[in-house]
């Protein structure tokens, strides 16, 4: 905790008013208000594409929330260009912000901005996705990433009919062989490599056993991985595995996708090759739980997902971001798992859910996260 820093800020922003803020409603507890924990500071979020609408919602939830606070708002999104990331940053310590959050493109390349902002007494969350390679960052919030491979692992072997969703055996499962395919995240994404390694310890057992088949035989993490996490790339990946393994007549019956944007494309390049949805069509997983992907759930053309509930890893954002800047304790569960290099980053970390089918309207529109009109379409 760098107390200088959380000084600093009380007194940029008003003492009187920081005070009066501390002393009459505890940061996050006041139910925004709007005359919160924020006295009017500037807060910069930077987000790192609007490509893909999960992160459309985060900057959404994380903006609306720092508002109830009584924040003003710096919002931007870098269509995941590393160079406009880095300028939005330095823009943002420019304005005067008192302080960033930070859901970065490539978490090994924001060293020197950072650097700025540390010598600008700046405290800084990193968002979703660890920053790595630094000592300046304060906090980190994000899910399970390890269970989130896992369930990712669970959706496929449950399509197949081999394990529960939540990764219990069944019993009498057949006996395959099936046909998986694998893809992974971002390699510049510390997310990539934690979902990839959940999803590998699940699957491995049912690979080991014959049950589970990479026909391919691309199994390592570099020949799955899908740089920027992009559809079209995914989508050629998979035309190039249709054409180089599967030309023999044999059928492709799973393929492990850690994002939905990536099962989009994965799922253009299987109908091209002639697959339709139906008795022949492959168990895909996703993540994410975007719009689209949650129609081609109701179709049939995706298996699952994983909800990963925005509005909650904002409001952590959020309370941890007005409990710097007002010197009070931030909340933190694990002080174990992200280690990014430098030092191992106290974390919040939430959990996720597999939807399926049959859970959708329990699960994302009960919640109030998509309404039954928008999963209709
Ligand atoms: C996030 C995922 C998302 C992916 C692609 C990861 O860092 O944790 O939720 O699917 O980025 O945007």
């Amino acid at each position: 905790m760098k107390t200088k820093k959380v000084l600093l800020a009380m007194f940029t922003a008003g003492a009187m008013l920081a005070l009066a803020a501390c002393a009459s409603s505890p940061a996050g507890t006041d139910g925004g208000s709007g005359e919160g924990a924020g006295n009017g500071g500037l807060i910069g979020v930077a987000m790192p594409t609007k490509s893909s609408e999960r992160w459309i919602q985060d900057g959404n939830a994380v903006k609306e929330q720092l508002e109830a606070q009584g924040f003003k708002v710096d919002l931007q999104y870098a269509e995941d260009d590393i160079p406009t990331q880095v300028s939005q940053i330095e823009n943002m310590i420019t304005k005067g912000a008192e302080a960033l959050i930070i859901a970065s493109i490539d978490g090994t390349t924001l060293s020197s901005v950072l650097e700025q902002a540390a010598e600008n007494e700046i405290p800084v969350i990193a968002y979703d996705r660890l920053i790595r390679d630094t000592d300046n960052i304060d906090y980190y919030v994000t899910f399970n990433n390890y269970i989130v491979g896992q369930q990712q692992a669970w959706s496929v072997l449950n399509g197949l009919g081999l394990v529960e969703l939540d990764g219990t055996a069944i019993a009498d499962a057949p006996a395959g062989p099936f046909n998986v395919e694998l893809f992974a995240g971002s390699p510049d994404d510390n997310n990539a490599t934690f979902f990839w390694q959940g999803a590998i310890d699940e699957l491995q057992p049912f690979i080991d056993a014959g049950t589970v088949v990479v026909k391919s035989g691309q199994t390592n993490f570099e020949q799955a991985a899908i740089l920027r996490w992009d559809g079209e790339v995914a989508q050629k990946r998979m035309e190039n595995l249709l054409t180089s393994t599967y030309s023999d007549g044999s059928k492709v019956n799973g393929v492990l996708s850690p994002y939905d944007g990536l099962s989009r494309g994965i799922i253009s390049a299987l109908t091209d090759a002639g697959y339709s949805v139906g008795a022949e069509w492959p168990i895909i997983s996703g993540q994410d739980a975007e719009l689209d992907s949650v129609k081609a759930i109701n179709s049939g053309e995706q298996f699952a997902t994983i909800f990963k509930d925005t509005r909650e890893l904002a409001k952590v954002a959020v309370e941890m971001a007005s409990a710097l800047l007002n010197g009070t304790d931030v909340q933190v569960n694990d002080t174990e798992t992200y280690d990014n290099g430098n030092f191992v980053v106290p974390s919040f970390l939430l959990s996720s859910q597999v939807v399926v089918k049959d859970n959708i309207t329990s699960v994302l529109v009960d919640s109030g996260y998509w309404t039954a009109e928008e999963i209709k379409g």
